[in-house]
């Protein structure tokens, strides 16, 4: 099958998971320990269902919303995932540029791998940098610099990653915790000519981080052990405001009493997220927050949500709680591994589709329409 043949966001993930060697696909896909977490973002969205509204003129729909404040042509915002150069060549850039021509924000991983400057010039659009906090600080605060001269307009900071989560799949191939590949990884890679001929020979990099480090760090090692700083904290929130004169935005918390902390601290929006199941295996989902802090905060601050997103309904039913929107990680790289940009292209129309049938489905005609009353919620 071929990315133009994919009826859905699953048909891209078996594509994917064809033509990416077995470490690569893995490291998408799999999330942490038993992966509870990771099933439960799937089962959260099950658990609502729709009352729908009948008899209203559907005839014409707008998808377009306002996130963060500013027009974005669709609710979503394609998220930041590192690695991407290993799912395509030049993986971030394709995201970017998929994420420009949807008219949708996209956010950049620290640990990306096209370079800030070269992603600001060829992806022009709305653009956001995902920052851990490294212990040496002296790193995150370049990154942020260059960021702004590039006219980035967002800055994300990651909090759910004190210490890297047990992605025990990451560590059977050999990926984590330190790039030492497995003989069958190995092998399983020569498997795969296509990408060894477009991706492998490529060398893809850290680029962003390697040029902070400077020479002597083998920043393959560096990246995702030890390198972010456990000790980050409330405190340091505020430091950041005060470099960061652009939209601020606090990922990956889940209870009402952060949100109120982020608030207080300035921060402009939330991204309510349990990493893609990636971090603390059995902690809630970022739909199970939202009715808690939507409460909370709601009106004061833009809230956004991600963990499991795969079908257009699954955004209506974040929105009709309380969210501007909705982050995708997973689905728009399965787009990306199928089909370079023109696949991330094809996932974002699949769920701006289903999104859009979902309007119609429940007698809304926009965003605004979509409200609590429309959810129930199965035991
Ligand atoms: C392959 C992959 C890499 C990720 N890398 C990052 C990252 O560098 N920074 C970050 O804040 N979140 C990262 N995440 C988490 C995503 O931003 C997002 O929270 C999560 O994927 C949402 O769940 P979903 O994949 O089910 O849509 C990553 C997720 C995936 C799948």
């Amino acid at each position: 099958m071929n990315y133009r043949d994919a009826i859905n966001i699953e048909d891209l993930r078996r594509i994917a998971r064809r033509r990416l060697p077995r470490f690569v696909f893995t490291y998408v896909d799999s999330g942490a320990e038993d992966e509870i977490t990771l099933r439960g973002n799937r089962e959260a969205f099950a658990k609502l269902q729709f009352r729908p509204r009948t008899l209203v003129d559907v005839s014409t729909r707008d998808l377009s919303t306002q996130i963060l404040g500013r027009h974005s042509a669709l609710p979503i915002v394609v998220g930041p995932t590192g690695l991407n150069g290993l799912s395509w060549r030049d993986g971030d850039m394709e995201l970017a540029r998929a994420a420009s021509r949807a008219g949708v924000p996209f956010a950049m991983s620290t640990v990306s791998m096209s370079l800030v400057e070269d992603i600001a010039r060829e992806a022009p659009g709305r653009l956001w940098l995902q920052a851990y906090v490294f212990s040496e600080r002296r790193i995150t605060d370049a990154l942020l610099r260059r960021a702004l001269d590039a006219g980035f307009e967002g800055l994300m900071l990651t909090s759910d990653f004190p210490v890297a989560g047990k992605r025990e799949s990451d560590w059977r191939t050999g990926l984590l915790p330190k790039q030492q590949f497995t003989l069958a990884t190995k092998l399983d890679m020569l498997m795969h000519p296509r990408w060894l001929a477009t991706v492998a020979t490529h060398r893809p990099r850290f680029v962003n981080v390697e040029r902070e480090l400077g020479p002597g760090h083998d920043v393959n090692n560096f990246v995702g052990h030890g390198m972010f700083d456990p000790s980050f904290r409330w405190d340091d929130l505020k430091r950041f405001r005060d470099l960061w004169p652009r939209k601020l935005m606090l990922k990956g918390l889940l209870r009402a009493d952060d949100a109120q902390r982020a608030v207080a601290a300035g921060v402009d929006g939330l991204v309510l997220s349990n990493h893609g199941g990636r971090q603390l295996d059995g902690a809630i989902s970022g739909i199970e927050a939202l009715p808690e802090v939507a409460r909370a905060v709601g009106g004061s601050v833009s809230i956004l949500i991600d963990g499991g997103v795969r079908r257009g309904s699954d955004i209506a039913k974040a929105i009709a709680q309380g969210a501007e929107g909705v982050l995708l990680g997973r689905a728009p790289v399965y787009g990306l591994a199928a089909g370079g940009a023109a696949g991330v292209t094809r996932a974002i129309e699949i769920l701006a589709d289903e999104f859009d049938r979902t309007l119609a489905l429940t007698g809304c005609r926009n965003v605004a329409e979509l409200t609590a009353d429309l959810i129930a919620t199965r035991a």
